[in-house]
Order: C-alpha cells, then sequence, then structure tokens
C-alpha cells in the first residue's frame, strides 16, 4: 500500500484506509466516528472500548515529583517538609449533552466491523450501564448478549452517604450468537478463595475467573503507569484477549486513551489498532509503542 505523507512522524493523507491486512499495528489520532466508516467490514476479531463515562466534568490527572525542602509547601512522614513540582498533567472532556446518541453510531460501526466470530467488550460504570446494555440490545439483538463483568476494586474515596461506588461493568456482545470465540484455557487461572475446601491438586491449578474480577486499579508507583486519566489495568485486558482473540488476530480500540489494549495486544502477538482523538493520549501511546504506525486524520 503505497502511504501518504509523514507529519511530524504521523503518516496523513485523505481519503486514508488503514490497510489492516498488513501485520503493522497503528495508532490513530483523531474522532472514531470519522475513523471507522473508514475501516473494512469483520476487519476485528475483537473490539474492547472504554468511552467516557458521562461524569459530566473533565477528566484531568496531575503526576507531581517530591523532593526534601524545609520551605515546601507540603509535610510528610516525621514533620519533613517537601517541595512539590508538577511534571504532567493529562486531561480529556467527559461532557456529552446526548450521551446515547454519541454512541449508537459508532456502536453500529463496531458491530459492522467485528468477524463472524468476534466480541465487543465495552467498559462502562454506573452512571450509563443500564442505558447502555438497552441501547446495545437494539443494536446486536437480546440474544447477542454474553456476559455482564464486573470489575471490582478498593481505592480512592469512600461517600458516607451511601454504599461507596468501588466497581465497573464491562457489557460483553457476541457478532453472531452461538458462534463466538472463546478459549477459557488460555485464560490466567486465579487463587481459590477457599482452597481448603477444594484439595490439594485442585488448588494449585486455581479456578477460572467468573463474571466478578477482583483487580486492583493501575498501581501508583507501577511501570505500567502512564499518568493518563482513568488508564484501564493491563491485567483486565490481558483477560478479555486471551479469552477472545488468538495470536495474530486484530484488536480494535476506538477509545483508546494511554493505550492500554494496544500495550496487552503487543505483549500477546495480537496486532491493534487505536484510536483517540486527544493529542495528549496519542503522545503517551506513541510512546508506549513505539512500533506502531503513527496516522493522523485531523
Ligand atoms: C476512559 S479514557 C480511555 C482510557 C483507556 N482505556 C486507558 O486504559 O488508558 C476515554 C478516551 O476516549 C477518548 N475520546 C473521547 N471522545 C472520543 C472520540 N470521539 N474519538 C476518539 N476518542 C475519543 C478520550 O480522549 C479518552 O482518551
Amino acid at each position: 500500500m503505497a502511504l501518504g505523507a509523514t507529519q511530524c512522524g504521523f503518516e496523513s493523507r485523505r481519503p486514508y484506509v488503514l490497510d489492516v491486512d498488513s501485520d503493522r499495528d497503528f495508532v490513530v489520532l483523531g474522532d472514531c466516528a470519522k475513523v471507522l466508516p473508514d475501516l473494512p467490514d469483520g476487519a476485528f476479531q475483537l473490539i474492547y472500548i472504554d468511552p467516557p463515562f458521562n461524569t459530566g466534568k473533565p477528566q484531568q490527572r496531575r503526576t507531581i515529583r517530591t523532593i526534601r525542602d524545609e520551605d515546601g509547601d507540603r509535610t510528610g512522614f516525621a514533620g519533613r517538609r517537601y517541595a512539590t513540582t508538577e511534571v504532567a498533567r493529562h486531561a480529556y472532556l467527559d461532557v456529552h449533552d446526548d450521551y446515547l446518541g454519541m454512541l449508537e453510531p459508532l456502536l453500529t460501526e463496531a458491530r459492522r466491523l467485528l468477524t463472524a466470530s468476534g466480541t465487543l467488550y465495552l467498559h462502562i460504570d454506573y452512571r450509563e450501564a443500564h442505558h447502555v446494555k438497552m441501547l446495545l440490545d437494539g443494536i446486536f439483538g437480546r440474544d447477542a448478549f454474553l456476559n455482564e463483568l464486573i470489575w471490582a476494586y478498593d481505592f480512592g474515596g469512600r461517600a458516607r452517604d451511601r454504599w461507596p461506588a468501588k466497581h465497573d461493568t464491562i457489557l460483553v456482545y457476541v457478532r453472531t450468537p452461538g458462534g463466538h470465540f472463546f478459549d477459557q484455557d488460555a485464560v490466567e487461572r486465579i487463587p481459590y478463595l477457599a482452597p481448603g475446601l477444594v484439595g490439594p491438586e485442585k488448588a494449585a491449578r486455581g479456578k477460572l475467573p467468573t463474571d466478578v474480577w477482583w483487580h486492583t486499579i493501575v498501581p501508583t508507583n507501577g511501570t505500567e503507569k502512564t499518568g493518563y486519566p482513568n488508564q484501564k489495568p493491563e491485567g483486565i485486558l490481558r483477560r478479555i484477549l486471551q479469552a477472545s482473540s488468538r495470536p495474530d488476530d486484530r484488536v480494535l480500540d476506538f477509545f483508546a486513551g494511554s493505550g492500554t489494549t494496544g500495550a496487552v495486544a503487543h505483549e500477546l502477538g495480537r496486532r491493534f489498532v487505536l484510536v483517540d482523538s486527544n493529542p495528549d493520549a496519542v503522545e503517551i501511546m506513541r510512546n508506549r509503542l513505539p512500533g506502531a504506525t503513527a496516522f493522523s486524520v485531523v
């Protein structure tokens, strides 16, 4: 395929076509509403998306560094003083007048883009989960609903006037009811809660995860942390990709943020296409996934 002009390391041309049959990976800067219609039918075995949750406020994350300084602005352990410097700040807007109206054409495109045995995973929280599930029922059909996964974590502030909300929902829909790919054996097993009840052999093998996944958030000091707001843990994506794709399959994430889907796809030998409209996100993805070809369609 002939490629267009390279601008600041981005390949850019109109109309652009991603050569999804090649063995290249792509990071695309652009509005997914403009990018998806140009992708070919049935090109992806797995689509994972984590759209903005419609919280009604900008999502922002600051990364700070602290150093010992007697005149610093913070007090730490044993009364020591520290000065803080902001080293990075990343943000994206999360205010949508018509959230379902924004998602509907994108989810219709997602269905078109899946292979006959393909699967969509849509990550959402309690504000919109029930509305989005009904929307997906309408687009994919109720019989295409496979699972409602609950990712439970335990981190951050706790409300005092209600049960603290400490879970996200991942809705799973298949392109062809009963004809989807799912490899249970490829999924990493987890320890039994009560290993004493199942015998030593079973306890050593561990058990398959159910539809409730206890998993930490991205560790604040871990190597996978990029500083991007609402970055999801690689462990969650690893489980999804292991179950619903094979090596060399192509995976799409069109609200890609820091590129967690691409990082795990690369680790597991899958090809990926990542799309985000925020230049900050694309910059992070280009650093995290230096082997991918970067496209700009803005
Ligand atoms: C919750 S974040 C995704 C985080 C990601 N899963 C990760 O692990 O880093 C949602 C992303 O959707 C992007 N986004 C919002 N509207 C978009 C659009 N129309 N097209 C492409 N990306 C969009 C935002 O810039 C943001 O990076």
